[in-house]
């Protein structure tokens, strides 16, 4: 089954999906790590980000590989950071990525991380989840990470959303089917333990109801 986790930058998604995959034993699918290495091969070799996206091979886990390349760290960097919220509004760019991910999605239990899992990649989802948080303690998460201030990364933050609500290409949006849920004031395990028992409810629901006693 899939489990998706949408969600803007900061409310906190990376966090909650690997410790949810781990909760549960499933594999976590970080599909913006996949735009941020199709961004890095675009950076270092030009040509079309459409073309990069389709060519490259991804291979996810506990390193980030391009093409065998261990791409980890690099895909991290700020400027792939821009150059991957730049790309990733190209139709080229995401129907590559979005095939990847179908491909990978396809067999066995994931908890998949993004903007379009739930809406795109992967509608039929078991479970879909879309976290937020409130604009302040979303940047104020980013600028720890960042060790930058949160003030400025506010300011950006905004630009960044609404450039990812209104883009033409899968807008960030939650799916109409999605649970909310707000990340603001709350643990992560907590946030964990609501999302466990969800996915232990969805399966109840999926299975066929046991004949009772007699
Ligand atoms: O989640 P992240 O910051 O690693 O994502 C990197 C960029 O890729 C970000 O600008 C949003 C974009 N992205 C996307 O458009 N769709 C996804 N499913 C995942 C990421």
């Amino acid at each position: 089954m899939v489990v998706a986790i949408d969600g803007p930058a900061g409310a906190g998604k990376s966090t909650v999906a690997r410790a949810t995959a781990r909760a549960l034993d499933f594999t976590y699918l970080d599909s913006g790590a996949m735009y941020r290495t199709a961004a890095l091969a675009y950076l270092e070799r030009g040509g079309r980000p459409a073309e990069r996206a389709a060519e490259i091979e991804i291979e996810l886990g506990e390193r980030v590989l391009a093409n065998g390349r261990d791409v980890t760290e690099a895909i991290r960097r700020p400027e792939v950071s821009e150059a991957a919220s730049q790309i990733a509004v190209e139709k080229g760019v995401r129907a590559a990525l979005v095939a990847k991910q179908r491909e990978l999605l396809d067999r066995g239990d994931w908890v998949a991380e993004g903007r379009d899992i739930g809406t795109v990649v992967a509608p039929d989802a078991a479970l879909k989840i879309f976290l937020t948080a409130s604009p302040e303690a979303r940047a104020r998460r980013r600028a720890l990470e960042l060790g930058a201030d949160w003030r400025t990364v506010l300011r950006d933050q905004a630009l960044r959303d609404e450039q990812d609500r209104s883009r033409e290409q899968s807008p960030l949006r939650a799916a109409a089917d999605a649970i909310e849920l707000d990340s603001t004031d709350r643990a992560v395990e907590d946030v964990v333990g609501q999302i466990v028992a969800l996915v232990r409810d969805a399966r109840r629901g999926s299975l066929p109801t046991p004949a009772g006693p007699g």
